[in-house]
């Protein structure tokens, strides 16, 4: 039984794999129509979400499998106490597989441990958020053609978002990219990151405050909320929420082929009226999102070899 808490519990070979799936899912939607008939999924969000737990849902019912879970730890009975731990022994009785948010780093990894089914990060704390790697990493794959040699920036709160450390350790391992990393000097990325991941794999990458001296060199723009719900005070978030704003003035100093990508959801980072800009890309991203969790759950269900 395998479970997914990091992009990094996948080669290359096997991601490779999962994409190439998820890409025939989209062309041939009606061959997997029914390949998890009689499967349930659990949905355990202790936290707020749309698109994670509402695209794991759409892939499941995408598969002919069925639902079941909870939208906020206020209507579980971790709000009478219960411990993670315990949830998921009772979970493991109800469901096939599941997918936990959670605000605690470490917590789906603790479930994992005492899970009897396949647990499925859907985001832990400031920590890791594999399945939106796995929806970036298909995106791009997708829309750009490869993964690997090219330049992207990632912009906003690099220090709380969970999905630019998730995507940094999965670039890392295709070859030549390199990195701007572009934020306040508040929410640089952490220690951990920089350090251990991209200076010990000799990683090329340099850090900026301003977004327009960046844009000129991107091939990628991968844009990111001020996460209010990391924030010790109110004052430090309000400070920071606006610090970066991308409109039609400040793309004019991008080149034509840059791809711009949001993890969403979106606060005020991406003015409105890029949406119907052609290098907007982070609509089609969300989409990308239900392929890639339905190559996912057939995945860890050991299903994927039995489509014909
Ligand atoms: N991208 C993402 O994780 O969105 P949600 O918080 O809406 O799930």
């Amino acid at each position: 039984m395998r479970h997914l808490m990091n992009p990094l519990d996948f080669s290359v070979e096997e991601l490779d794999r999962l994409l190439d799936l998820a890409n025939d899912i989209e062309k041939n939607p009606e061959k997997y129509a029914h390949s998890c008939s009689g499967k349930k999924l659990a949905t355990l969000f202790y936290e707020p979400s749309t698109r994670t737990r509402l695209s794991f849902e759409a892939a499941m019912l995408n598969l002919g499998g069925s639902v079941l879970g909870f939208s906020s730890a206020d209507s579980s009975s971790a709000a009478k106490g219960e411990s993670v731990a315990d949830t998921i022994r009772v979970i493991s009785c109800y469901a096939d597989i599941c997918a936990m948010r959670h605000p605690k780093e470490g917590a789906p990894l603790i479930a994992s441990m005492k899970s009897r089914i396949p647990v499925i990060n859907a985001g832990d704390g400031g920590h890791q958020h594999p399945t939106q790697t796995l929806t970036d990493l298909l995106t791009i794959r997708s829309l750009k053609g490869r993964l690997g040699n090219f330049t992207i920036g990632l912009c906003g709160d690099l220090k709380f978002g969970r999905t630019v450390h998730s995507l940094i350790q999965a670039l890392i391992r295709y070859p030549n990219v390199s990195f701007v990393l572009i934020s306040p000097e508040e929410l640089r990325i952490p220690d951990n990151i920089r350090d251990d991941v991209l200076r010990r794999n000799h990683q090329q990458f340099k850090e900026v405050v301003r977004l327009e001296d960046a844009l000129p060199e991107l091939d990628l723009l991968y844009m990111t909320r001020v996460q209010r719900e990391r924030f010790f005070n109110e004052e430090d978030y309000v400070r920071m929420k606006d610090f970066y704003i991308l409109d039609k003035e400040k793309l004019k100093l991008a080149g034509p082929d840059m791809m711009i990508l949001h993890p969403l959801p979106r606060v005020n980072e991406i003015s409105v009226e890029v949406d119907d800009d052609p290098r907007a890309a982070y609509f089609k991203q969300a989409q990308y999102g239900v392929y890639v969790r339905m190559a996912l759950i057939l995945t860890l269900l050991g299903l994927e070899g039995n489509i014909c």
